[in-house]
């Protein structure tokens, strides 16, 4: 089928474009910036994500996917038009639509025959609704006919492609047969369950997704603080639950709280629709309020460890919001970051990937090479993100390196004992404190 995407050089339109295009689909990523359009014809991506650039050499060598800056064209030429463009947070806990509402006049200004609009971007309930009636008052060509669906995506940045091309479900929210049958035959290739519903139950999906997802997290950091409080181990709570199959162990990693472009986004956009809907909205209120916690006790516990310091240099190990990638869009690290700044803290950051921060952090961190060399003569190693590398750390050699061998791991990716064995006064998140006079006396030497 000839498919549009509008938005198409973004992180959602990009892979969704490159996947239907290796799906045999004739695809026209457009977009109005044109330095991002300009790239991807010269084989520049925009964004890192795995097996990307593999799969649109591909496609591009089958002439499967054109990218350009004219959105009438790709209009015109398309029977499908997705819209993937960017949401963002608006004032007040709205979100703001209106990189939405210009994408639909573009294509109210050039509808030229019956198109269904696919609405790709997470947009509150009600949206596809008003996108209907927004496109039938500014519609140009009275003539057209057209649907609007809602096709909410699940992609996780690092594995987007992956996602992609071997989603659990597909989700189409239409209001009539036609639109329905369009996007099953436009996903007909795809080994996978499709779930066809109105729009407005189709949008509440993706809401209620990451919602439940940011729940989970939310849970379970909040059991993890009441183990450390109690002296219980979240290591073996965790074991005993993931066993019971209506439990399971994803999304249940104690850390230092979700991060990224997209959870807490969604769960205030939902809260915002509910409030505006008189529903009671507590449990989400709470979700978003336990991941304030988090950040909060990861610096008491700096506080803490440092108290009866006189330098206080602190290394941040890993500031993207997840490993597998350099997004640092309300990444825990940060937010941490400008908590230690507020106290003073001499700060030194490594990631292996994320080689600057904001022009407004930057010059108040120092960026070191390796995990090794932010270890040296620091009082406080602080691990943000899961990189496997940090994993690997050889902990002795990060112990003679420090000034005070005190580490909070935030992931809780080190082990307890080994870290203990190697003289290092460890803080994980709802694990035991393994400290012995013997860690004591090397940590008081030390001071
Ligand atoms: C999330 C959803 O997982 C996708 O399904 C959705 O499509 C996407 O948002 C979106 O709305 O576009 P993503 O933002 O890439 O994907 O991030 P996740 O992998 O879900 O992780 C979110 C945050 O939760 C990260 O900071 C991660 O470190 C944290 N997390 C995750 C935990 O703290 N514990 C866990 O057990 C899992």
């Amino acid at each position: 089928m000839n498919v549009a995407i509008i938005g198409g050089t973004g992180y959602v339109g990009l892979v969704t474009g490159v996947g239907l295009a290796a799906h045999n689909h004739q695809v026209i990523c457009a977009d109005i910036n044109e330095t991002k359009i300009n790239g991807l014809n010269n084989g520049i991506l925009p964004i890192y994500e795995e097996g990307l650039s593999d799969l649109l050499s591909e496609v591009k060598a089958r002439k499967k996917i054109h990218f350009t800056s004219n959105i009438s064209a790709a209009v015109e030429a398309s029977d499908i038009i997705f819209v993937s463009v960017g949401t963002p947070e608006g004032k007040n806990g709205e979100t703001d639509i209106s990189q939405l509402v210009r994408a639909l006049k573009s294509i109210a200004n050039n509808m030229n025959t019956y198109k269904l609009i696919a609405i790709k971007s997470t947009v509150p309930v009600g949206t596809n609704e008003m996108a209907r009636k927004f496109l039938q008052s500014n519609l140009k060509n009275h003539s057209c006919s057209f649907d609007v669906v809602s096709n909410p995506e699940f992609l996780r940045v690092g594995s987007a492609v992956q996602d992609f091309l071997s989603p659990e479900r597909i989700i189409v929210g239409a209001d009539s047969k036609k639109a329905a049958d369009m996007m099953k035959k436009l996903y007909s290739s795809f080994d996978t369950p499709i779930i066809v519903t109105d729009t407005k139950s189709a949008e509440m999906i993706k809401y209620a997704c990451n919602s439940y997802l940011a729940t989970r997290i939310s849970f379970i950091n909040e059991i993890a603080e009441i183990c450390e409080k109690v002296n219980a181990d979240i290591h073996a709570v965790l074991d005993g639950m993931k066993l019971d199959k209506r439990i399971g162990g994803l999304y249940l990693s104690p850390g230092p709280g979700f991060g990224g472009p997209c959870l807490s986004k969604d769960i205030k956009s939902l809260i915002n629709t509910g409030v505006k809907a008189n529903a009671n909205v507590n449990l989400l209120k709470s979700v978003m309020g336990r991941n304030d916690v988090q950040i909060m006790n990861i610096m008491h516990t700096v506080e803490h460890e440092l108290a009866e310091m006189d330098a206080k240099k602190v290394s941040v190990l890993g500031l993207s919001f997840k490993a597998g990638t350099n997004d640092t869009r309300n990444s825990p690290a940060i937010r941490l970051i400008e908590k230690l700044i507020e106290k003073n803290y001499e700060i030194v950051v490594y990631d292996p990937v994320v080689k600057q921060l904001e022009d407004v952090l930057n010059p108040q961190v120092t960026f070191s090479k390796s995990a090794d060399e932010a270890a040296k003569g620091s009082d406080c190693l602080i691990i943000m993100t899961e990189w496997d590398e940090f994993k690997k750390m050889d902990l002795k050699s990060v112990y003679y390196r420090m000034r005070t061998p005190v580490i909070i791991d935030t992931r809780n990716i080190l082990s307890v004992e080994e870290a203990f064995k190697a003289g290092i006064r460890y803080s994980g998140i709802g694990t035991r404190k393994l400290q012995n006079k013997e860690t004591m006396k090397v940590y008081r030497n030390i001071v």
